[in-house]
């Protein structure tokens, strides 16, 4: 039998660089031999976004057509929409009795979300509701309703899946046994970083890359990219691991190209601009398959539509399963 994988996505944004070399690159090498359940969580993405409901919406739509733009084969991974199976939120409810307030207020993910809104806010929490604060107990409900046992994710959420697996522990302890403990598959490339070289590439910190992109912006963003400070002038020798621009030479040129970027950036025989045009062709070329892709799904609305409907079925029907043992085990199943 295959081992499960689940993993989920808010739809809050298009796709960038980081997801696609982070956990997205997992996603395509993995579907081959797993059975993989992946999520579009817009309930989640509404406990920071419920004031905004289009923008869910929208993006259920512009995810999944990333995701497909990436390489992810339907007939191989379940896409699914997380508010169309409501046994999750069923399942939710049930785990919020096993986790305490300030277990959740510990959580380092949690936390640092929260101190990011107070900075954006400039409040001391007050903004803060109990849906979101609860999000790691629906994740957990998320993970474990199709017994995933994999979670291919990035480095920012594993102490997500620690409170999953605290989640699980506890429930078996009291309900007897009947969940699996999941494990995260994390990436070697966790993290991309920005064009700004801060450490993250992420929306926003507006320093990303995004597949669906257009070539004109792809060329105005990387013509701002951070290279080394201490180059001065065009035929300064430079510092190539302080600068963005190498950096993603690295992900997106061939090996010998790379070699003579390097030495000519050291020897200071190679001017910045020449070759950040250098890498906006290297980067169009290498997004070029991936918008073609798209642009057949983009096309054919319909068709994007019915591969939400099959996975959510297939997921749906996987998640009744596991919630009669849930009820069961609780004594609930009258
Ligand atoms: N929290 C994840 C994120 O923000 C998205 C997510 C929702 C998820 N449900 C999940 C990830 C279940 C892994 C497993 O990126």
């Amino acid at each position: 039998m295959k081992k499960t994988i689940l993993t989920g996505l808010r739809p809050t944004g298009n796709l960038h660089l980081g997801h696609l070399f982070g956990a997205g690159q997992n996603y395509v090498k993995l579907q081959d031999d797993y059975d993989f359940y992946l999520e579009i969580a817009d309930v989640q993405a509404l406990t920071d976004n419920f004031n905004n409901p289009e923008k869910v919406r929208e993006n259920i739509k512009e995810i999944t057509m990333d995701l497909l733009a990436i390489g992810i084969d339907p007939k191989k991974v379940n896409i699914f929409i997380q508010s169309k199976i409501p046994e999750i939120a069923e399942l939710t409810v049930f785990y919020s009795n096993l986790v305490t307030v300030s277990r959740l207020q510990r959580n380092p993910t949690v936390k640092s979300e929260i101190a990011q809104k107070k900075e954006l806010f400039g409040n001391d929490g007050e903004s803060i509701t109990y849906g979101f604060l609860g999000y790691p107990v629906s994740q957990a409900a998320d993970i474990t309703i199709f017994n995933g046992e994999l979670v291919p994710v990035g480095d920012d959420q594993l102490p997500l899946l620690e409170q999953c697996r605290e989640i699980v522990r506890k429930f078996n302890s009291i309900y007897g046994d009947t969940l699996k403990e999941p494990e995260a598959y994390l990436s070697k490339t966790t993290r991309i970083k920005g064009l700004d070289g801060n450490d993250k590439m992420g929306k926003s910190l507006g320093n990303a890359i995004y597949l669906v992109d257009s070539e004109e912006t792809i060329a105005n963003k990387i013509m701002k990219a951070v290279t080394d400070p201490n180059k001065i002038k065009k035929d300064d020798p430079a510092n190539p691991d302080v600068c963005m621009v190498y950096y993603y030479h690295k992900l997106v040129n061939d090996e010998d190209s790379l070699k003579v970027v390097c030495s000519e950036c050291k020897k200071g025989a190679r001017g910045c601009v020449l070759c950040k045009k250098e890498l906006i062709n290297k980067m169009n070329e290498f997004l070029k398959p991936i918008k073609e892709r798209r642009k057949q799904y983009e096309d054919n609305p319909e068709l994007v539509k019915e591969i939400l409907e099959n996975g959510t079925k297939i997921a749906k029907d996987k998640a009744k399963e596991q919630m009669k043992k849930v009820r069961k085990a609780m004594k609930i199943d009258y």
